[in-house]
């Protein structure tokens, strides 16, 4: 039997791994290591909290102590590190807690397997640092140059896990993954904000002109393209996950009105975003060629996640109603309330 240490598994992402895993996997165990921040969630694997394959630790990949001790009680022989603050945003705003989590958290998370030894050490990094690109698509071996908090902090984790592989021999993977989508998405990223908001018919604040434009992965392929790379991938390396669906935000705007039957009335462009990248762009022949594609088409898994909101109020409803709401109310100067 494998022991997973997957941390920040009560996030999207995370948990949809996790959910998977145990669905792919009847012979391992996943420890989830999270600080249940604002976007920490314990209702996104409420479905298998009881499994007695999963182990839910709530604490910080930045304390030590709090590392050491999973690191000692479940020896844990696959690392793969989710947890990271994640809104751009929220970046500009505090960048703070980006720098902690996204660094000095990888740089805990790094220490302790090399001195409990692990057999892999997989770090979720993102397509956002290598930055804008106009034309063509970035490899792997292109230089890096993330404009904001957040995908500079991703870089420093991304680098500082490749120099444990170079300088201390441990046995890390990176992966770079596109724009995620799909269930469970906390409702402040693109696609599940403005899903959520038509359903509620409040407006969608679409930044700048609305041509920017992100490569959309589906959250399923993603986990499964972590999987796959767990299975097959290089130690040393670094990999490109892209679902190979580049749209403009505006694009994708409409598409979610016309599937909802709401106007396009509901679409209020707002002031840009500071720094905000024109364009991501992954070349992702490396990982193709290893053996790995995404299975979902664009369209089908976005009329799938918005048949989810549809379906899931429940889930999402409390969440808007709490936290989310003073942030959405001063960072886009909007009223939420119908005020
Ligand atoms: N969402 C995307 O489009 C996307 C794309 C590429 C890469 N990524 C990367 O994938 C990972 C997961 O992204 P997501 O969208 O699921 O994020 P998310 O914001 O939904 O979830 C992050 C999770 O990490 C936890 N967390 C935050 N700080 C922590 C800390 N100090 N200690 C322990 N847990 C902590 C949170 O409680 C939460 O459960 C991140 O590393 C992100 O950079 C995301």
């Amino acid at each position: 039997m494998k022991t997973y240490l997957v941390t920040g598994g009560s996030g999207f992402i995370g948990s949809n791994f996790v959910r998977q895993m145990l669905q792919n996997d009847t012979n391992c165990h996943i420890v989830n290591l999270d600080k249940l921040t604002y976007a920490g969630n314990p209702a996104n694997l409420v479905d298998i909290e009881m499994d007695e394959r999963y182990s839910f630790v709530h604490g910080d990949i930045c304390d030590t102590d709090v590392v050491r001790q999973i690191f000692h009680q479940h020896k844990p022989q696959i690392i793969i590190n989710f947890a990271a603050e994640t809104h751009v945003d929220r970046s500009i705003g505090s960048p703070d807690d980006f720098i902690k989590t996204d660094v000095f958290g990888v740089f805990t998370l790094l220490e302790a397997s090399k001195e409990f030894g692990v057999d892999l050490f997989l770090q979720i990094s993102t397509d956002e640092v290598y930055g804008s690109i106009a034309e063509g698509s970035f490899c792997e071996g292109d230089p890096l140059l993330p404009s904001s908090p957040y995908s500079a902090s991703k870089a420093g984790g991304d680098r500082l896990a490749y120099s444990y592989y170079v300088t201390y021999n441990l046995p890390v993977i990176i992966t770079r993954a596109s724009n995620n989508y799909g269930p469970f998405q906390y409702p402040e990223k693109l696609i599940s904000l403005f899903v959520t908001n038509a359903l509620e018919d409040r407006d969608l604040p679409v930044y700048g002109d609305g041509k920017n434009v992100r490569d959309w992965l589906y959250v399923s392929d993603h986990c499964s393209a972590v999987h796959f790379i767990i299975e097959n991938g290089k130690l040393g390396e670094v990999y490109n996950v892209g679902g190979g669906n580049e749209l403009q935000n505006i694009h994708i705007t409409h598409q979610i009105l016309e599937q909802l039957g709401k106007s396009a009335d509901l679409i209020k462009f707002v002031e840009d975003r500071k720094g905000h990248d024109l364009r991501y762009s992954l070349d992702c022949s490396k990982l193709n060629q290893l053996g790995w594609m995404p299975e979902h088409s664009f369209d089908e898994a976005l009329a799938e996640t918005i048949h989810w909101y549809q379906s899931n109020e429940a889930w999402w409803a409390p969440i808007k109603s709490g936290e989310f709401k003073e942030y959405y109310k001063s960072h886009y100067n909007m009223a939420y309330e119908g005020e």
